[in-house]
Order: C-alpha cells, then structure tokens, then sequence
C-alpha cells in the first residue's frame, strides 16, 4: 500500500454508527477510577502524561513513516533530538556529533551534555568510514543529520551505521529534512530516528511537535522510558494536529519537493548565484549518495551567493514578498533566512560568499521564481 493511501486510513476510529473520521480529542490529567484496586495497574493509563487514543494513532503513523517498532512523542522537535541521546547516554561517555547537526542540538551537547559528564566530539559531515577512527572504548552514540542543517552535506549512513553497531554504538539521525518520505534511516542501518514534525507533518506553522522513532523493541523502551523519566508529554490537541498533519503530508510534500527542485536549479542559473546546496542537483558533492540512499528531496536547500555585501544581502531579504522571513520550514508558506550569523562550524564548509535558505510552500514556483528575480534585480 503507498503511503499517501495509508495516512488516509491510519489510527482511524472503527465505524459504528456515524462515527467521526479522527478519534476523539480527550483532554485530560487526571483519570478517575470506580475501584481503588485499579489505580496501580501497570497495564492501562493512569495519568494524562500517559497519552490518550490520539496519541496511539500518532505514535503507528510515525511507526509506519519510518518503518519502526515504537514511536515517543515530543514537545518539540529540539525535545526529540535531545530525547534520542539522553536515552544513550550515560557520565563518562563520549559521542560524536556531525558538525553540520542543528544548533540548538549541538548547543546541548556541548553545554548541558558537559555538565552531566558526557564528552561531544564533531566530525565532518562527509567522514564516512573513517569514522571508525574516531571511535573511543567509552562512545556510546552518533548522532547524524543528512542532509545537515544551512550546508546540506549527505552523509555515509550505511557505512557509519555498520562500523557503529560492530562496536555497539548507537546511531540517530535527525530525519527532519525528508519529512521520512525520501529517506528511511532506520532501513539504512540507524538505531533511531527523529523528527521535528513541527515542520512538514504539522505543515500549517503552528504546532511544535516532535517524534523519536527505534528500530528495535529494546532502544523504544529506553526511549520511552527516558521520556517518562523527564517527564514528557504532549497536548492532545496538538497531536490531533499531527494526525491530522499526516492526512495530506505526501501531497503536500510532493509540491514542496518538485517546488524546491525546479527554483534550485533555476537559481543555478542565475549570474548572482555562486552554487546552490541541493543533494538533488547533479553537481552536488554528495549527489551519488543522494540517490543511493533517498528516494527524493525536500523543501529547503541552500543558495551561496557571489561576493556581495551584508548590506545588499539584507536588501534581498527584505525586497522578498511570497517568502516568509522566518526560521523553521515545512509549512504551507515559502520562508527564507541570511545564514551566516548562525553558522558556526569547526570544519570549514568553505562557502566563499553569503548563504541564504529557502524553504518551498504551497504557493505556485512560478510566483516564487518571480519574487525572487524581482528583489534580485533590485538588490544585486
Ligand atoms: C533539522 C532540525 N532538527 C530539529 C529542529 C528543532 O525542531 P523544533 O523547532 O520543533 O524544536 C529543527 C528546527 O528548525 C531542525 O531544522
């Protein structure tokens, strides 16, 4: 079955008589109980902590997404990533993290993560086996992003994931770029997978949500049992939004991705464009790996400019109407950030010129190819 017939019909109530297409929102912390004898069963719900039926037919659409065995539902997206490594993590450990991770991830490992006793160590994105190089006796995790944040660099999966569970190390990927329509890490080797579905899956911009998917029983009950630990939980409103969210994700995704492809490689062309960052484009240094490992794009991709100065940058910017100025993407609007005040990296990802990130919406390519050579006229 394909997926776009299976988020139709996932986690839907059984019909009786006329029964709503999506279960109930049940809005609750506390769970009353006729009998005292019930209120410590191990094996029914006690607390609103614990979830409700929506919560259920999230976690088997994030289950079937990513083809995994268990699914823990987060606050955000931030809350997923952090989620996945505390749960394979312990003092006196040391992990690799990719350089090119989102900032905020690699700003927990490097400040909290050092406060609990736990060593971070970045390597560069396209390392591939030599990974196996940088693997102490105390690693316990290597958490991987593909394509990275802001510089789009695909990396080895398969080759990282088998040197790492030949020395019991765990991998987790942050899947958030491919929405899991295009990539499968889980398949490709990963322990774990996570999402921000505050973007795509939410689609609309309005819900933080975030997902944290295992491959095997043992790594999801260790999730889970972490996430209980921290004391996660998520509305039941939003998550009826994520569901919801789920219903028209392929299609959406499907504009978004052709969208991002098609203004890619017409920016390509353009005489102000030094080089575009999309793993989808033939001249991208990872392009073979792309199409080993994924099945398509995403929305976001990022666009090196020639020389030019912050001040016709930011004129850029602001001559753009159809693209949002915002962080995040994966919503029905198109958005666009200037990355270079966020784009800290160990190992040079040697631009030479002003990085801008565009993220594809809904709206028609035509209309954002238009915005875009308007501003550019003007600006550059
Ligand atoms: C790759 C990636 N991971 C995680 C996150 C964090 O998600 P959230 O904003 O839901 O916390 C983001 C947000 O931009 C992201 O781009």
């Amino acid at each position: 079955m394909k997926d776009s017939t299976k988020y139709a019909h996932l986690g839907r109530p059984k019909p009786e008589l006329a029964t709503a297409v999506n279960p109930d929102i049940t809005r609750a912390s506390t769970l009353l109980f006729d009998k005292a004898e019930d209120l410590y069963r191990s094996d029914i719900r006690a607390y609103g902590r614990h979830g409700s039926a929506v919560h259920d037919a999230v976690c088997d659409a994030f289950n079937h997404l990513e083809g995994g065995v268990g699914t823990s539902l987060t606050p955000s997206g931030l809350a997923a990533c952090t989620l996945a490594i505390m749960s394979c993590v312990k003092s006196g450990d040391h992990i690799l993290i990719t350089d090119s991770v989102y900032g905020p991830t690699r700003s927990f490992c490097q400040g909290y993560l050092l406060t609990m006793g736990v060593e971070t160590e970045l390597y560069q994105p396209r390392i591939g086996a030599k990974i196996e190089e940088r693997i102490r006796p105390n690693t316990s995790l290597i958490f991987l992003e593909s394509p990275g944040s802001l510089t789009f660099e695909i990396q080895d999966l398969p080759k990282i994931s088998k040197i790492a569970r030949s020395k019991g190390v765990k991998t987790v990927v942050d899947n958030t770029w491919s929405a899991g329509l295009t990539y499968n890490p889980l398949k490709l080797g990963a322990d774990i997978s996570v999402h921000a579905a505050t973007k795509y899956i939410g689609g609309h911009s309005d819900i933080m949500f975030g997902a944290v998917i295992s491959r095997d029983e043992k790594t999801a009950k260790q999730v889970d049992k972490t996430r209980k630990f921290l004391g996660y939980a998520t509305s039941p409103d939003d998550a009826y939004q994520i569901l919801r969210g789920f219903r028209s994700l392929t299609t959406r995704f499907e504009r978004q991705e052709q969208s991002s492809q098609e203004l890619a490689e017409w920016l390509s062309g353009q005489n102000y464009v030094h080089r575009v960052l999309h793993p989808a484009l033939p001249e991208h240094p990872d392009h073979d790996i792309w199409q080993r490992d994924f099945s398509g794009g995403g929305c976001l991709f990022g666009v090196v400019l020639k020389q030019v100065d912050q001040k016709s940058v930011l004129k850029f910017m602001n001559g753009l109407s159809n693209f949002g100025l915002g962080f995040s993407y994966g919503g029905f609007e198109s958005v666009a950030i200037p990355c270079d005040p966020q784009l800290g990296r160990q190992f040079d990802p040697e631009l030479s010129g002003p990085l801008i990130r565009f993220g594809c919406g809904l709206e028609d390519v035509n209309d954002l190819k238009g915005d875009i050579k308007q501003s550019s006229n003007a600006a550059f």
